[in-house]
């Protein structure tokens, strides 16, 4: 039976850095509160990319990485809740930037769960023969919808640009993403959204939604905390089981970087030693949302954390509510 791998991924991130004390300067905030709420230090901003840019930067270091040209990309799947439009997805546009036109590109828009969500299908499209190869870009530019002002400091010390590329394919061995489970309740969507534009209104876009505040992202901290310290280890557990995997048997957890503090908490519940077994890289990027799980991935395989045969579990939790967990034989 064809199972899919991760072969390489790729990463980008722009130089733009911007620290706690950056912040400072912008609004009513302090390095303290953002190291001891969330564990960042700094994150990247971009400077007039898109999020199709930087997907392409991160895909270019995943196809130079595994020796392949774009030609050889046979499907893409594209993550983000920033698109460059509304309309067209990324998918479509990464095809013009690769020149690649014709490929098959499919938009996934599960914020914070989207790497899962990728990983899912991919899964599907290469167990079943259909593709031998995915191109899985999560790319995220947040840092021109966040308000830097002290109105908008719970959102804007947290999120950071970023991008990656995986690149998974179709082995014969008994490795690779073994299980992926993944959730959503749409009961929650209001706890951490973007609200316009939206069809709830005539017109889709005005300045008085814009004025109101609603082109930038609103979150209940609380509440998202409170739900994603409970279903990252369920998740977690709940993707061993379907794997038939013990948790003795991890080698290392890759939640999505929300904040250190869940990380800490889903470590704990699951009984894991944290920093050993659960990774983070929080404090350089802040949360980047949908690529936050491969960039952590890719700087965890770099520093000899993950290797071949070893047991990994990736998990996330996000805006939706979405949520879900793979394991992974690397
Ligand atoms: O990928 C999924 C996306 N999001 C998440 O995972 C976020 C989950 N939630 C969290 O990480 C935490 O709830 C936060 C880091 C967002 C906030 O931490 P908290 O301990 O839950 O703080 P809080 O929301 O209870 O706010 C405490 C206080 C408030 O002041 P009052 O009402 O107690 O006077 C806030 O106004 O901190 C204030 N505050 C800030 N102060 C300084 C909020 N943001 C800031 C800030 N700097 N940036």
């Amino acid at each position: 039976m064809a199972r899919a791998y991760i072969d390489t991924i790729g990463m980008y991130v722009p130089p733009g850095v911007v620290t706690n004390q950056d912040l400072e300067k912008l609004m009513d905030t302090s390095n303290e509160w953002i190291l001891e709420r969330s564990g960042i230090q700094e994150r990247h901003h971009v400077d007039g990319e898109s999020t199709t840019e930087i997907g392409l930067k991160a895909a270019e270091a995943a196809l130079a990485k595994a020796g392949m040209t774009a030609d050889d990309v046979e499907y893409i799947i594209f993550s983000t809740i920033a698109n460059d439009y509304l309309v067209p997805g990324g998918g479509a546009i990464m095809t013009k930037h690769l020149g690649i036109p014709g490929t098959p590109a499919l938009d996934i828009r599960m914020a914070c769960s989207g790497y899962l969500y990728g990983l899912q299908v991919a899964k599907a499209l290469i167990e079943s023969e259909a593709y031998n190869n995915i191109l899985l870009i999560t790319a995220e530019v947040q840092s021109v919808a966040l308000d830097m002002t002290t109105a908008g400091r719970d959102t804007a010390v947290l999120f950071g640009d970023g991008a990656a590329a995986t690149i998974l394919k179709s082995t014969d061995e008994d490795r690779g993403v073994l299980t992926v489970v993944t959730h959503s309740d749409g009961r929650y969507a209001e706890d951490l959204m973007l609200r316009s534009p939206s069809t709830h209104d005539k017109p889709f876009l005005s300045y008085e939604n814009v004025d109101k505040g609603h082109g930038r992202p609103v979150m209940n901290g609380r509440n998202v905390f409170k739900h994603a310290i409970t279903k990252f280890p369920a998740v977690i557990m709940e993707a061993l089981e379907a794997a038939n995997i013990e948790k003795k048997d991890v080698k290392l957890v890759v939640p999505h970087q929300a904040n250190l503090r869940i990380t800490e908490a889903v470590a704990q519940r699951l009984e894991l030693e944290p920093y050993k077994v659960v990774y983070s890289n929080i404090h350089k990027y802040g949360n980047t949302t949908s690529a936050s799980i491969p960039i952590a991935l890719y700087e965890a395989m770099a520093e000899g954390k993950v290797n071949r045969g070893d047991i990994v579990v990736v998990a996330a939790f996000g805006a939706g509510f979405t949520w879900g967990a793979s394991v992974i034989r690397w």
